[in-house]
Formats: C-alpha cells, sequence, structure tokens
C-alpha cells in the first residue's frame, strides 16, 4: 500500500500505519487474553466504524468467544448538547450473564460510548468492558471527562481521521491505515 491515497480534491496522510495497527492488536490482545483467561466471552462491535478492527483483534484473541452487532447513530449534532445518540441496530443475541467486550472504533465526545454503557448494562451482562482503536480524550465533553475505555489502541489529538474503519461521509473505511485528511 501507498504512503498514501489521493483522490480528486483530498490527500490521506498515514497517520497510524498498517505494521503500528498490527503490533498494537498484538499488545492489546495480549492483555485481554490474560484478563479474560478461561472466560467465555460476548464481543459486540459497534458499526460500522468497528468492523476492521474487531476482525483483526478476534483473530488474535484466545478465547471462546461469541460476536454480535450493533449500530448507533447519534441526531442534531450540530450543537453540542443536541447531539442525541440512537441505538439503530440492537443486538441479536442476549448477553445477561455474559461478560460482555464492546469494540469500538473511537471515542470522541463520548456520547456514543455513554449511550452503549446505559444501553448494555440494562441487558444485565455479567461483566462489561470497552475496547476502543483510538480515543481523543481532548474531545471529550465536559460532564462525560470521567468516561473512557478500557482498552485503548491509540491516544490521538483533536484532529479528524480516516481509514481503518473510519469514515468521512462513509468513505476511506477501507484504508488498511489511520490517516488524516489533508
Ligand atoms: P462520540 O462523539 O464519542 O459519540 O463518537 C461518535 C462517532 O463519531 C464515533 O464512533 C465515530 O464513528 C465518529 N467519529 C468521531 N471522531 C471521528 C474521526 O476523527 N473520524 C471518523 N469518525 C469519527
Ligand atoms: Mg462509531
Amino acid at each position: 500500500m501507498e504512503e498514501s491515497l489521493k483522490t480528486m480534491d483530498t490527500k490521506i496522510e498515514v497517520m497510524i500505519s498498517e505494521e503500528q495497527i498490527a503490533k498494537r492488536i498484538l499488545e492489546l490482545a495480549k492483555v485481554i487474553n490474560n484478563d479474560y483467561h478461561g472466560k467465555p466471552v460476548k464481543i459486540v462491535c459497534v458499526l460500522t466504524g468497528g468492523f476492521m478492527f474487531m476482525a483483526d483483534l478476534v483473530k488474535r484473541l484466545d478465547l471462546d468467544l461469541k460476536i454480535d452487532f450493533l449500530d448507533l447513530s447519534s441526531y442534531g449534532s450540530d450543537t453540542k448538547s443536541s447531539g442525541e445518540v440512537k441505538i439503530v441496530r440492537d443486538l441479536k443475541h442476549s448477553v445477561v450473564g455474559e461478560h460482555v467486550l464492546v469494540i469500538e472504533d473511537i471515542v470522541d465526545s463520548g456520547r456514543s460510548l455513554k449511550r452503549l454503557k446505559t444501553h448494555l448494562t440494562s441487558r444485565e451482562p455479567a461483566s462489561l468492558k470497552v475496547c476502543t482503536l483510538l480515543d481523543k480524550p481532548s474531545r471529550r465533553e465536559a460532564e462525560l471527562k470521567e468516561l473512557s475505555a478500557d482498552y485503548i489502541g491509540f491516544v490521538i489529538e483533536n484532529e479528524f481521521v480516516v481509514g481503518y474503519g473510519l469514515d468521512y461521509d462513509q468513505r476511506y473505511r477501507n484504508l488498511p491505515f489511520v490517516g488524516r485528511m489533508v
């Protein structure tokens, strides 16, 4: 893969390479394998952005696991306070009494994570943890400052990124690296 991808009006520069992601996934998997040793796990992948990270991570998990999906959508996000997060596709199976590990692409304002946690907690799992590829703590809403994932791939600055599952207007999700639009 080239170091950057150029379309008509946009250039995308590599910020986190394919190799860096693969290396970090191995590190995360080691910790997760250790933390969940001997326990069955329910992976909950947050669509759409989490699909690639989830796929690569689960290949490195040596655990008895099941996989389910959930899709969120934010509405009215033009102002900070009106951004309501909706569950647009719910889980297919029950998580009652299960050890749930949520896989997210990025934690930004924290609204999605807050909504997810409330939603999944109400489903009575035995435990609930979150693994995110990226974290942008500087973007967290004031009242959600304490909110963070249990496993974090990379902490990044306040800049918009695409690739490796993340999109800009539904595009660039297929890029094998995390890039910035320049
Ligand atoms: P939240 O603001 O933490 O609720 O994040 C909402 C969602 O916005 C994330 O799950 C991503 O799908 C998306 N998002 C946030 N920051 C970025 C980014 O830099 N690039 C692409 N999508 C993003
Ligand atoms: Mg998302």
